[in-house]
């Protein structure tokens, strides 16, 4: 048989296994039975987790381990804090490890034992750097902490589940989770004092990014019938930065909106609808509102996020929470409404501001 035969006929049966294979597909998507048994559902995954998923590739890139290890504000926090709170002999659980280096702090405290656990791959390495840095009483557990079974209960929850937006790495349920399960009573969870802040704030005027629809006079290019399509979600109208140059002033004294102690929270105890007022004492445009956080350890040991903070923590960023401008005078109210289906998932937060007159 020549090659061109050969060839035409080898099209010709691929062709006819190919609209065989159509005919059987379109066969099986008219069955839903049989459909079922050929394509298995796909799994159902909740967004708890998808978050673990997002977590375990996040932290398990050590560009984001450098980052935290080179933040000297807060790694001097967490230093002082184990010197302060660690005794010798403490049974200690690490939450969220990452490369070990909490657990060898607990250790050269004098900790009897540290169970320093991790879910993402760094772990391989902070079980390395123990050995190489001469750390023996560290044992490492590669499991998610819900997933982590002692054989005793121990002195001390030590943990940095803080995210950018306090609530946004799962602190509060995997700390209440351990704490529920494996702390001896009256055991110490460290932190566990924490403040959530919402605060409104004005722009440097040249850092104020208008909404796009305000914008009517680009070099004669107009984008004001944007407004007809102005996006509601909380992606576009919370933007994330780390830049020390956007925020120029609160407009208010800035007081903690929540206040959580992880020794007696629970994750349902967190109030879904949020209002609070502040009077305002410096004049300027309200731009929206601004989320950090503080954690404290003693009065004189906190750690901030606050962008007015000069001595703030610098990895972690804050949250704007943009709002329409408005002017606010000097003794004008502003009333803050939050409402938020999951804190964990800052994608859930909604917000608006309403300006009250009173000395006009
Ligand atoms: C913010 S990092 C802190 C790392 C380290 N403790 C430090 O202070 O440098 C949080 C770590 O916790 C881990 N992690 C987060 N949630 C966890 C969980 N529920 N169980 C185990 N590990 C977790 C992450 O993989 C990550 O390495």
């Amino acid at each position: 048989m020549s090659i061109s035969s050969i060839q035409k006929l080898t099209v010709s049966i691929s062709g006819h296994v190919r609209s065989k294979c159509y005919s059987l597909g379109k066969w099986l998507r008219g069955s839903p039975k049989l459909m079922k048994w050929f394509y298995p559902p796909e799994k159902v995954v909740t967004p708890a987790e998808k978050y673990r998923e997002v977590n375990v590739n996040y932290f398990s890139d050590l560009h984001t381990q450098e980052r935290m290890l080179a933040d000297q504000q807060r790694m001097a926090f967490y230093h002082e804090a184990i010197r302060r709170k660690i005794k010798p002999g403490d049974r200690v659980i690490d939450l969220g490890t990452g490369t070990g280096i909490l657990a060898a702090f607990a250790s050269r405290q004098g900790a009897g034992k540290v169970y320093a656990v991790d879910h993402s791959s760094i772990i391989e390495h902070a079980k390395m750097l123990a050995a190489e840095n001469g750390i023996e009483n560290v044992e490492f557990e590669d499991v998610h902490s819900s997933k982590l079974y002692l054989d005793e209960k121990v002195d001390v929850i030590l943990h940095e589940q803080i995210g950018d937006f306090l609530f946004d790495e799962a602190m509060v349920p995997n700390v209440c989770d351990l704490r529920d399960r494996l702390l001896k009573p009256g055991g110490l969870i460290l932190p566990s004092d924490f403040e959530f802040y919402c605060e409104p704030m004005t722009m440097h005027d040249d850092r104020r990014e208008p909404y796009i629809w305000e914008l009517n006079d680009v070099y004669g290019f107009d984008f004001s019938s944007m407004e007809a399509r102005r996006p509601y979600d909380a992606e576009y109208n919370g933007l994330v930065s780390c830049d020390l140059g956007v925020v120029k002033q609160f407009l208010g004294v800035a007081e903690p909106l929540l206040e959580i102690d992880l020794n007696s929270i629970t994750e349902s105890s967190l109030s879904q609808n949020v209002i609070f007022k502040r009077k305002v004492i410096k004049p300027g445009i309200l731009d929206g509102l601004v989320v950090f956080m503080k954690a404290k350890v003693d009065d004189d040991l906190e750690l901030s996020s606050s962008p007015l903070d000069p001595n703030r923590a610098p990895h972690w960023g804050f949250r704007i929470l943009r709002l329409d401008q408005v002017q606010a005078e000097a003794g004008d109210e502003l009333e803050i409404t939050m409402s938020v289906k999951d804190w964990i998932d800052p994608e859930t937060w909604r917000w608006a501001c309403r300006r009250i007159r009173t000395e006009w």
